[in-house]
């Protein structure tokens, strides 16, 4: 497979730092994530290099990746573990130190934006799996050439450090990958793969409703002067709300920390404080319910608390002292609308600071040391 990239893609445009310009662009980006990958109509999913049967024998998936990468690979780990797929992620720094043992069927799948991470090279070359794959947005990355195989994001060039929508397509793509790994490993599509597809291939229309909206930035100006900024959620909301707290913090150079929901009581609850907005992913099903206790503990303490949430998430008003809104969709993607509003807040908090957003300090785009 090759992608062809327009070399105009690759300046800023109209936009004062690549990061908004990147931010803007996730509905092309899913787009291309998405796109001749599905038919909806019939619950499935093709893959080029993947056929049906490309995953026969596969008893386990390990997700390795640092970052944002790692971050998707959480998300990824939730979607593939609702599909029955046994799945865990790691940081690659974790798993090349202590490799899980060797058992037959391990899938091993790195992801990275550049394919070129160390860590996440190193973490490959000690995995003792059947099999090796690699999620990267770059063809011809080192890791495409340590890895059996390469299934490409399509996100196209991503130039500002703290990586946007890259992280979206990663998600989206391997949302992708998830439903047809179960589609051979159980041998069926997941009951709600029809409506789970169908809602991918609205997700880029989602977006730019996101992306157009000012809400971000509000929040980010009513909390321009509080002390650290906390990020909480479950399952998917939990990846989100982590790299919620990532972005924020390599951006604005602010305390930012991201939790899950149920951890909050045992500790982190000390922590809050008015001066500590509290920023909670819903991801609109049916465990909603705990992560609206979680926030009502949270204003108990005095802790203001931003949902972050689509229509379906109820009672938001007496829970929530604002909401950043998303559009309605399936449970498994409200996560990724929600990351984008998160990425909005930190670009606004930043700007607001006066930081150089494109390219913080003491941080590289790739780490390949
Ligand atoms: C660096 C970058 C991050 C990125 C991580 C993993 O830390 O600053 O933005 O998420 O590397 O990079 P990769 O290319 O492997 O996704």
């Amino acid at each position: 497979e090759t992608v062809e990239w327009d070399p105009k893609d690759t300046g800023k445009g109209e936009y004062e730092h690549y990061m908004l310009k990147e931010i803007s662009e996730q509905p092309t980006a899913l787009g291309r994530s998405v796109s001749g990958r599905t038919d909806s109509a019939r619950g499935e999913v093709t893959l080029d290099g993947f056929p049906p049967g490309a995953f026969d024998g596969i008893e386990r998936v390990h997700l390795v990746a640092m970052g944002t990468s790692y971050h998707a690979a959480m998300y990824t780990e939730s979607l593939l573990a609702r599909r029955g797929v046994p799945a865990r992620a790691y940081m690659s720094s974790e798993y090349a130190g202590s490799p899980p043992p060797e058992e037959d069927g391990t899938l091993v799948i790195a992801i990275s934006q550049s394919g070129e991470t160390a860590d996440t090279i190193a973490a490959v070359r000690a995995a003792r799996a059947e099999r090796t794959m690699v999620a990267t947005n770059v063809v011809g990355s080192s890791l495409t050439r340590e890895c059996d195989d390469t299934l490409l994001v399509r996100a196209g060039p991503e130039i500002g450090v703290a990586a946007t929508k890259s992280f979206s397509s990663q998600v989206a793509t391997l949302s992708l990958l998830s439903e047809r790994i179960r589609r051979d490993v159980i041998g069926e599509p997941s009951p709600d793969a029809e409506e789970f597809l169908s809602a991918l291939t609205d997700l880029p229309d989602h977006v730019r409703q996101v992306v157009e909206s000012d809400a971000a930035e509000r929040v980010a100006d009513a909390f321009a002067d509080s002390e650290s900024y906390f990020f909480i959620g479950r399952g998917p909301g939990h990846a989100v709300a982590l790299e919620g707290a990532l972005k924020f913090k390599e951006i604005t150079y602010e305390h930012a920390e991201g939790f899950t929901a149920a951890e909050l009581k045992h500790g982190p609850l000390a922590l809050v404080t008015e001066e500590t907005p509290v920023f909670a992913v819903f991801n609109g099903g049916a465990d909603d319910t705990e992560t609206l206790g979680n926030a009502t503990e949270i204003r108990a303490r005095g802790g203001p608390v931003v949902a972050v949430a689509s229509g379906e998430t109820p009672d938001l008003e007496e829970t929530a002292d604002r909401v950043l809104s998303v559009p309605s969709t399936h449970p498994e993607l409200v996560g990724v609308l929600a990351n984008v509003q998160l990425q909005l807040v930190a670009y606004h908090a930043a700007k607001r600071r006066g930081r150089s957003i494109d390219k913080p300090r003491n941080l590289a785009k790739s780490v390949t040391v």
